[in-house]
């Protein structure tokens, strides 16, 4: 289901249209984030960090990087490297300025590389983080295997992804702040409407929080949990590998 929701038409694949948007949207990607999640954005970013920085991983990788900042904050992890990965070069660009800017070559590296295909050997990292990325994969299940390949045993993932609350008055007006207020946000730091459109869509059709964790069980992960925040408008999803 997820798959079909996408940006600009019906004809293109999704993963084809989604690098195109996170392309055209990347200049104002960072700043568009911090209107519209009111700057709760990094405060969840290290949310995610923190519950995975109790396993000390050494080598962690990020998929679906975007502009880096949660691979950045993974460096704050004692001795991890990072990679970092994207389909979006225009992403990985801002990713890459940043992380040279910080001078963090030597605990980042960005690729770009599909979370659907990736050139990883089986069992090769401690540690896998997905932030706001799982909703834009083209085949959820596909990804989900990868990952569940290129993690060691005992390894942990961490997903955060946006939700919808479970509270009818939250949901509300969450709906309409994502119909109508985030695509004009958007729109007005991005030129770009149908890409927030896309972003709000693809939010509400997302798998709610108990059946996603189900399809993480489904794809062999065991241990499976959530945690809501902010009213249940993001959660924060942990599982292992046997
Ligand atoms: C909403 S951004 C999230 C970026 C970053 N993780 C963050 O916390 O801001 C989603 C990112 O997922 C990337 N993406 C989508 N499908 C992907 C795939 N199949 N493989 C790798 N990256 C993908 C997009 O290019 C985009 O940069």
């Amino acid at each position: 289901m997820i798959g079909k929701v996408r940006p600009y038409n019906i004809y293109e694949s999704k993963k084809k249209q989604i690098s195109r948007m996170f392309d055209n949207i990347s200049y104002n990607y960072d700043i568009t984030n911090k209107i519209i999640s009111f700057g709760s954005d990094r405060i969840w970013r290290k949310k995610l960090v923190k519950v995975i920085s109790s396993s000390k991983p050494k080598k962690t990788l990020d998929i679906a990087t975007g502009t880096a900042e949660v691979a950045i904050e993974l460096t704050k992890i004692e001795k991890n490297k990072v990679i970092g990965i994207d389909i979006s070069d225009k992403m990985l660009e801002i990713a890459k300025k940043k992380i040279i800017r910080l001078k963090l070559e030597s605990k980042v590296s960005l690729a770009n590389e599909d979370a659907e295909k990736m050139s990883f050997t089986d069992n090769s990292f401690d540690a896998i983080t997905i932030a706001f990325g799982v909703r834009n994969f083209e085949n959820l299940n596909k990804a989900l295997r990868e990952v569940f390949r290129v993690m060691k045993s005992k390894g942990v993932i961490v997903i955060l992804e946006t939700s919808v609350p479970n509270n009818k008055f939250f949901r509300s007006l969450y709906k309409i702040f994502s119909k109508i207020l985030l695509p004009i946000i958007g729109f007005v730091t991005s030129g770009d409407l149908e890409a927030y459109k896309y972003l709000s869509n693809s939010t509400l059709n997302f798998p709610n929080k108990t059946s996603f964790s189900n399809i993480l069980s489904k794809n062999g992960f065991i241990k499976v949990k959530f945690q809501q925040y902010s009213f249940g408008i993001v959660s924060i999803y942990s599982a292992g590998k046997p």
